[in-house]
């Protein structure tokens, strides 16, 4: 429960063991880094597929000017590696650590925490110049990461400290989705939309941290990796290190991409649609309950399932009926139903929809 002072924030917990660190020679010790951290863009220009954002921010960093910020946009698309490169452009190695102040725990969001931690800090005044000698904007950061978690009523503080200390204090407010945030919050800030990334800038990033970790992968586990991450680099990044683990010395493959991210393998997914389309209902009693007996969550189940069927051939009639089925399954799930019971019943409504087609 403490607001920290630092540039980058550890998101994996997990104790882990690297190899020789056979990256980039920024490393000062040999101890274990997170490669979403160590591959963190260092600088506005190394962020990828965000030119509007980088075309804005550039201009503003050159001229040691800031607005607020509000960056949204799903997970693992840049948000938080932009403003720290941004930051660090502004102020260099040295002064950062004093004019940055990055709070992103959900918990620290009561009202208590906006009045304190970020008045406290928003009220330290600041020169205008480096030691370098360099201009430096007379401003500190304060960078609010899962600002959507944050209560309406912490939201309103936010918004008469943001108007109070708008003198020496600029900031960036980092959200999933940018409808959570009140209005006289969002009317104050530059909003950027981050795009969730394209498969080929996904594969590019990927191929390059394998390239500096000297890692053996096949081609198809690269492609596997964009596919289950879903436009979220730090995910592929995250799922490519806990492979490069496991396999020490041999090949990255599918099937163990597959293995880490807990995706139903698609064979079976397709297995359990072929018996919902021309089996029994005791042989989809058998395959429904095995799967979830596996280990595998119902709601990725779900959502490879709804993969599937829409690209199968059935009639729109058939599609809506069950992806209406497959919603209210989503819902039930989140409110903590059966697993069992919820895969099961959906899987007898394609069989209905199924047999009625034929
Ligand atoms: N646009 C991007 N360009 C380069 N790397 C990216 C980009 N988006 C994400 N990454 C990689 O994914 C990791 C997580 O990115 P982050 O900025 O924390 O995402 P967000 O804050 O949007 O969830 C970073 O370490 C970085 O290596
Ligand atoms: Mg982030």
């Amino acid at each position: 429960m403490q607001a920290f002072l630092k540039g980058a924030t550890v998101q994996t917990s997990r104790p882990q063991k690297d190899k020789a660190a056979a990256g980039p020679g920024t490393e000062k010790k040999a101890k274990a880094v997170p490669w979403v951290e160590k591959y963190r863009p260092k600088c506005i220009d190394d962020v990828a597929f965000q030119e509007e954002v980088v075309a804005v921010l550039k201009k503003s960093v050159e001229g040691a000017d800031l607005p607020n910020l509000l960056f949204y946009g799903p997970p693992g698309t840049g948000k938080t590696s932009t403003i720290l490169a941004a930051a660090r452009e502004l102020y260099g190695p040295q002064l950062y650590r004093q004019r940055v102040l990055e709070l992103n725990a959900s918990d620290e969001r009561g009202i208590q925490v906006v009045r304190q931690k970020v008045k406290n800090f928003a009220q330290l005044t600041v020169a205008g110049s480096r030691q370098d000698g360099k201009p430096c904007p007379p401003f500190k950061i304060i960078i609010l990461d899962e600002a959507d978690s944050m209560t309406g009523p912490a939201q309103a503080a936010l918004r008469r400290t943001m108007e109070k200390e708008s003198r020496t204090t600029r900031f960036c407010l980092i959200c999933n989705y940018i409808s959570r945030i009140i209005e006289p919050l969002t009317s104050r800030c530059s909003k950027f939309r981050f795009k969730p990334l394209s498969n080929q800038i996904q594969e590019e990033r990927l191929l390059d941290i394998c390239e500096k970790e000297s890692l053996k992968y096949s081609k198809e586990s690269i492609a596997a990796l964009v596919a289950v991450s879903e436009g979220d680099l730090r995910k592929a990044i995250t799922f490519l290190q806990s492979a490069a683990r496991l396999n020490m010395d041999r090949e990255i493959t599918e099937s163990a991409i597959i293995e880490i991210a807990g995706v139903v393998p698609p064979k079976m997914i397709d297995s359990l649609l072929q018996i919902c389309l021309s089996g029994t209902f005791e042989k989809l009693e058998v395959a429904v309950r095995n799967m979830v007996d596996e280990g595998y969550a119902a709601t990725q189940i779900l959502g490879q399932l709804h993969e599937a069927v829409i690209e199968h051939d059935l009639s729109d009639q058939q599609k809506s009926v069950l992806t209406e089925k497959m919603a209210v399954v989503s819902k039930c799930l989140s409110d903590g139903a059966d697993e069992y019971l919820q895969m099961l019943s959906l899987c007898s409504v394609i069989m209905q929809q199924a047999s009625q087609h034929n």
